[in-house]
């Protein structure tokens, strides 16, 4: 059955297509700013009119919608920009749906690129403080909603932010806004580049005593399990090429939609082995997306969306 290329076509298991990436956008202050990021050839800070029109090329490229990153003006250490009405983000989404209105549009939750320590949350002490947190994340998620945002991602980590965030949109009437909860999040090295591209590395410390410890596997089943409970409409793992047996088991044992996220280490991982001639780009890109999608992963975030756009079609 392997002995030509349409007999492969034919009893292929796992496909992949420019419809299950989701493309992730970094938001800047300005007008006409298109700023590359070392770390991550290829992507950009962008100012909102330079994003717009990046959009339209997404859209029409099929890719299956996109997230967005934002890097205020200003940091500080209440997180204000985070959840303002007329925030980067949320100004971001107004224009994106007024020009691009059915490209599908996913917020990402979250303080790091809002506070000037770097954390997720609210700063007592040393640590970041839980319950004092979620309030932020509430009102960050309705503000995106309000601005027209399909989907709210948190990808904070605190506990019991899902509950929080859906009685928050519930209350403010937008009972139709997902969630789509970055359930099992480890702390992991691989968010790097990442932290270059939002402008978020922790100033003091690290992630540890929120995200999740890579050793652990179980541990991830009861944190999905419990974003369900508190009413998450999808769920998912992140990263995603070092867990792909997160991945599977959350696939086995739950029938969400679930997500992964193939993070920026991953993509900047590959991205150097090619340019030093060390690995074949393309199929690169095309055996570490499909071998998300083969682990259990309905959907990925992806810098190679439009790679996989651009070899799939
Ligand atoms: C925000 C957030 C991070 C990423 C997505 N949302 C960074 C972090 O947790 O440090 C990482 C994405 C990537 O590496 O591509 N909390």
């Amino acid at each position: 059955m392997r002995r030509t290329a349409e007999l492969r076509d034919m009893v292929r298991e796992t496909r992949l297509g420019p419809g299950d990436c989701i493309y992730p956008l970094f938001i800047v202050p300005g007008e006409d700013v298109k700023r590359e990021i070392g770390a991550m050839p290829g992507n950009y800070q962008m100012s909102i009119d330079v994003a717009v029109r990046e959009c339209e090329e997404i859209h029409q490229l099929g890719i299956g919608g996109i997230i967005l990153f934002g890097i205020p003006a200003v940091k500080d250490e209440h997180a204000s920009g985070a959840y303002a009405e007329h925030g980067i983000v949320q100004e971001a989404v107004r224009a994106i749906k007024r020009g691009v209105p059915r490209l599908v549009v996913i917020t990402d939750v979250c303080n790091c690129e809002y506070t000037d320590h770097g954390h997720c949350g609210r700063v007592v002490g040393n640590d970041v403080d839980n319950d004092t947190t979620l309030d932020w994340l509430t009102r960050s998620a309705v503000s995106h909603a309000r601005a027209g945002a399909d989907i709210v991602a948190p990808s904070d980590m605190m506990d019991g932010r899902v509950a929080a965030i859906r009685k928050g949109l519930d209350e403010a009437g937008f009972q139709k806004t997902p969630i789509l909860s970055y359930a099992a999040k480890y702390a992991s090295v691989f968010y790097g580049p990442f932290r270059e591209a939002a402008e978020s590395a922790p100033q003091f410390g690290d992630r540890r005593s929120y995200q999740m410890d890579p050793a652990n596997a179980r541990e991830a089943m009861r944190e999905i399990a419990l974003d369900v409970e508190e009413g998450a409409d999808m769920v998912m793992v992140k990263p995603a090429g070092p867990y792909l047996d997160i991945i599977r088991m959350a696939r086995d044992r739950f029938d969400l939609p679930l997500a992964a996220y193939q993070v920026s280490g991953e993509f900047s991982m590959i991205r150097a082995a090619a340019r030093n001639g060390w690995l074949d780009l393309d199929r690169a890109i095309l055996e570490s997306l499909t071998s998300i999608r083969r682990a259990g992963a309905d959907f990925i975030l992806t810098y190679f969306a439009k790679d996989v756009a651009r070899l799939i079609g």
